[in-house]
């Protein structure tokens, strides 16, 4: 018998009837769901995409690793930021990480048609299962703790010999822990599996620096076996122009840098150089951690007077927090009728998080205050 794929309903598009429901109180919607950013991007990404086919990057087609200039930006990022040595052919771009995150699964099976598994923390981003699912492959979940940091040696035996990657996500998404890295990357080697490290939230680490699983890895450099993945969509809240990259083990970043210029990906060439704009703006990001962070205790402070558990997370700007009553939909309902507050149930991400929910502090501190109000617990 065939068994035809039908894709499941986009999580987001099941908050649909919450969301009418927030928009009809006087005021409107406050939108904690999706994480994506709202605040402005640096003034120089802006200048550089209104100056968009300076060198003729509008006209010719871009390519798809990323432009010399780009890598040679994400290298610099990368040794000033997480202190990694990379070099600039063990870098390639991506349109967004979420293409990248659901694509390397059907590209790493067609040369290891041998192992069907995709490992991934049991509480994470829902792409990491979804990208095994659109490669026809298995989706294995590895225990997680309630900050959603993996605990590698709980995995099955069996399903490590089957592994053709192993996910991890530091600060985490949803729950914001720190993994161990090097931990992580001892874990493939021993094992032979792949390890690729998405690292999106990583200027937003409250527990001491960036963590990054470069240098961690096996050879020259640490990087044998180890894939880091960035975003510049939260860093430098441009998640619209749909840019970021991979960079680590030499073989197979040359390997995804092939098989994507077959495919077509090929990250828009006036976003190339606006990438490089973001990527030498590192006050901008300083501003963005102090109102991530600032957001972060105030809607935690609201949320705890409202009776709320709401712990502050090590890293990332999502508020993870256990519903009162247990029920994360019904809570999710509840916060949308009497708060105007949208909020992600947490069984989004996996079913060790149901009884909680996901706050991501995309909202300014005004529209926090408005929460506060409508919960009745504003000064
Ligand atoms: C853990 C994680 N990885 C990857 C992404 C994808 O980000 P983008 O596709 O904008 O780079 C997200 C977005 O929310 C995320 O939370």
């Amino acid at each position: 018998m065939t068994v035809r794929f039908v894709p499941p309903p986009y999580p987001y598009d099941r908050l649909d009837e919450a969301r009418r429901a927030a928009s009809r109180l006087p005021g409107g919607v406050i939108d904690l769901s999706v994480g994506t950013p709202t605040d402005p991007p640096p003034a120089g990404v802006l200048a550089a995409l209104a100056d968009a086919d300076r060198g003729g990057a509008a006209r010719g087609y871009p390519p798809s690793v990323g432009t010399l200039e780009l890598r040679s930006a994400i290298q610099h990022w990368v040794k000033d930021r997480l202190g990694a040595a990379v070099p600039l052919d063990d870098i390639g771009a991506c349109v967004g990480t979420k293409e990248l995150v659901a694509g390397v699964p059907q590209w790493l099976k067609l040369r290891s048609p041998g192992r069907d598994t995709v490992l991934h923390p049991a509480l994470a981003y829902p792409t990491y299962a979804m990208g095994a699912t659109l490669a026809g492959l298995r989706a294995v979940a590895v225990p997680s703790d309630e900050r959603g940091r993996v605990d590698l040696s709980a995995v099955d035996p069996a399903d490590a010999e089957r592994a053709l990657l192993l996910w991890v996500n530091t600060p985490g998404n949803p729950a914001g822990g720190l993994d161990d890295l090097a931990a992580a990357a001892e874990w493939g080697t021993r094992h032979g599996v792949p390890v690729f490290s998405d690292e999106c939230y990583a200027e937003f680490t409250w527990d001491g620096p960036a963590r990054t699983i470069l240098g961690q890895g096996t050879g020259a450099g640490g990087l044998g076996g180890v894939v880091a993945v960035h975003s510049l969509s939260k860093t430098a809240n441009v998640a619209g122009m749909r840019v970021g990259w991979y960079c680590g083990d030499p073989d197979l970043v040359g390997y995804l840098r092939e098989v994507r210029k077959h495919a077509g990906l090929m990250v828009a060439g006036p976003v190339q150089r606006a990438a490089v704009a973001a990527l030498g703006d590192t006050a901008h990001v300083d501003v963005q951690r102090r109102r991530y962070r600032e957001r972060l205790e105030r809607a935690a402070a609201i949320l705890s007077a409202a009776g709320v558990v709401a712990p502050l997370p090590d890293g990332g700007f999502y508020l993870w927090v256990t519903v009162p009553g247990g029920d994360e939909w019904a809570w999710t309902a509840e916060m949308a009728e009497r708060a105007g507050v949208l909020v992600s149930p947490g069984s989004f991400y996996g079913p060790s998080g149901s009884g909680r929910a996901r706050l991501a502090m995309v909202a300014p501190l005004e529209r926090l205050e408005v929460m506060a109000r409508r919960l009745g617990v504003g000064e």
